[in-house]
């Protein structure tokens, strides 16, 4: 493992040699010397469920907390928000949080970030890296539906608050500052470039709470007309925190450190998605034209741009199972967040004890050949109404989102700005990989700390209409 990790090695390497070889004889659980020692790694859905379930038993990790780092990324964050809590302090940020997301809906914003790519990819002479490109605009949709924010970072990628963000965000996880918190601390003086990162965050920061301010006050004047679906996260979160409800309010700072949790959460996790969609729609040209048809069937094929509506969207449930298998191949986060074990227990016939550090293995379930038939396949039909997935003894083999009450709040806003971007890009164009990518003889996945995903991809995009 440890050579694996100087090595950078991707995750999939990783899986591949060390723990699906392994699998049946340890019945899915595995120590391993990680980041922070040793960690016990599950990847039986069995056990999976249990860790997912009993969150009293196995809350989130305190590691943070225990090094006390109080580096970029804390500043960022902030040291408590929504995925590092547990029990009542999580809680309460999930229930001010919950509303918003399930009023949140914002087509009509997807399809007007939607038609600035479209005028990007016409730019474009040749293929087009759809990385970058899906990350402005990704960003730009976590910008305006999070906070009310324009980046303009997929019209203007050298806009001076996209670089602020990307400067803070690129590589804030560097594991040598996580390992050495006094390097990002202390001695943050030697390290210039990481200090400009510290310097664009006291930017961000300063623009965040001005928008938090700005919000309440147009809030108390009686607010907006816009639909509630239309409204960011932030206005729906402040408007829960009113009334009778005011006791239960989050604090400024609790606020803006969930906003910035959104950012980091749904940015990278969403583009990376969409990257894996465009990839095996590029590269299965049967499955492109099948869900190509159905999209055509809802929304029509005359000549010109037609984005789809709130009642519409929802009737691709082919498309759906594409973009499900997508992320079954290319999961954007490959381990979930570390749990640590609260009293001496046991999972799966094996003895844990009190205070054992436990990842749960994203990749290891989704690529597990005893849990799917012939796994490296790309097959949406898994997805299907009594499909492979319904028939499998526990549905916690698959996990691109997590599951049990801690399951990703972002999943059917993530899904729905992915629903209305590539049922609009299907329509308007044909996918295919150029003759001399990279991915041409499979996808090549890079080593990033953070989230999980592919090296540089390039698609080309060939008109319709
Ligand atoms: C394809 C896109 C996404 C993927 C694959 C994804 C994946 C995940 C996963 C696996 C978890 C569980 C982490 C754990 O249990 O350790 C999670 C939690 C979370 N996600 Fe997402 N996510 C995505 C999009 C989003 C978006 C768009 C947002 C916000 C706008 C978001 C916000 C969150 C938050 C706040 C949590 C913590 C929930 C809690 O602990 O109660 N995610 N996500």
């Amino acid at each position: 493992m440890f050579r694996s990790l100087m090595a950078s090695e991707n995750d999939l390497d990783r899986t591949n040699k060390l723990v699906l070889p392994r699998w049946e004889e340890t019945n899915g659980i595995i120590s391993f010397w990680g980041q922070f020692g040793w960690t016990v790694r599950v990847n039986n859905p069995e056990a999976v469920r249990t860790i997912m379930y009993k969150t009293d038993i196995f809350p989130k990790t305190s590691i943070f907390d225990d090094l006390k780092y109080k580096g970029l990324l804390t500043k960022f964050l902030g040291e408590r928000n929504m995925v590092s809590t547990n029990a009542h302090e999580w809680r309460k940020r999930r229930k001010i949080a919950n509303p918003a997301f399930h009023r949140s809906m914002p087509v009509k914003t997807f399809s007007v970030l939607t038609s600035r790519m479209f005028e990007q990819i016409e730019k474009a002479d040749g293929p087009v890296d759809v990385q970058n490109l899906l990350q402005r605009f990704t960003l730009d949709a976590i910008g305006l539906i999070g906070f009310g924010f324009e980046f303009n970072a997929t019209t203007n990628p050298d806009g001076d608050w996209v670089k602020a963000y990307n400067d803070v965000a690129d590589n804030i996880g560097d594991f040598k500052y996580l390992f050495f918190p006094i390097l990002d601390t202390a001695l943050l003086g030697l390290f210039p470039e990481r200090k400009k990162k510290h310097e664009s965050l006291d930017r961000l920061d300063e623009l965040m709470n001005q928008v938090i301010q700005k919000k309440k006050s147009e809030i108390a004047k009686g607010g907006s007309n816009v639909d509630d679906n239309e409204k960011d996260l932030l206005t729906l979160m402040l408007e829960a925190g009113q009334g009778d409800d005011e006791k239960e309010a989050l604090t400024p700072e609790e606020l803006r450190n969930e906003v910035m949790l959104f950012f980091l959460a749904g940015h990278d996790t969403t583009s990376n998605a969409m990257n894996a969609v465009l990839y095996f729609l590029a590269v299965n040209p049967d499955i492109q034209a099948k869900a190509r048809q159905e999209v055509l069937d809802v929304l029509g094929d005359e000549p010109s741009d037609v984005w789809p509506t709130l009642e519409q969207f929802k009737q691709f449930p082919y498309l759906s199972k594409v973009m499900k298998e997508a992320i079954r191949l290319a999961p954007p986060i490959s381990r979930l967040v570390e749990r640590e074990v609260a009293k001496d227990t046991e999972l799966a016939g094996i003895f844990i004890a009190k205070g054992t550090s436990i990842m749960i293995d994203v990749l290891s379930l989704h690529y597990n050949p005893k849990l799917w038939k012939d796994p490296t396949k790309f097959d949406p039909e898994r997805f299907s109404e009594g499909g492979e997935l319904e028939s499998m003894p526990s549905t916690y083999a698959y996990l691109p989102f997590g599951g049990g009450a801690r399951q990703c709040i972002g999943m059917n806003f993530s899904m729905a700005e992915q629903r209305v971007a590539l049922s609009s890009i299907l329509r308007k164009y044909e996918l295919s990989l150029p003759e001399d990518s990279i991915h041409k003889d499979g996808i090549v996945f890079d080593c990033v700390t953070m989230t999980f995903a592919t090296k540089k991809m390039m698609i080309n995009f060939t008109r319709r209409y």
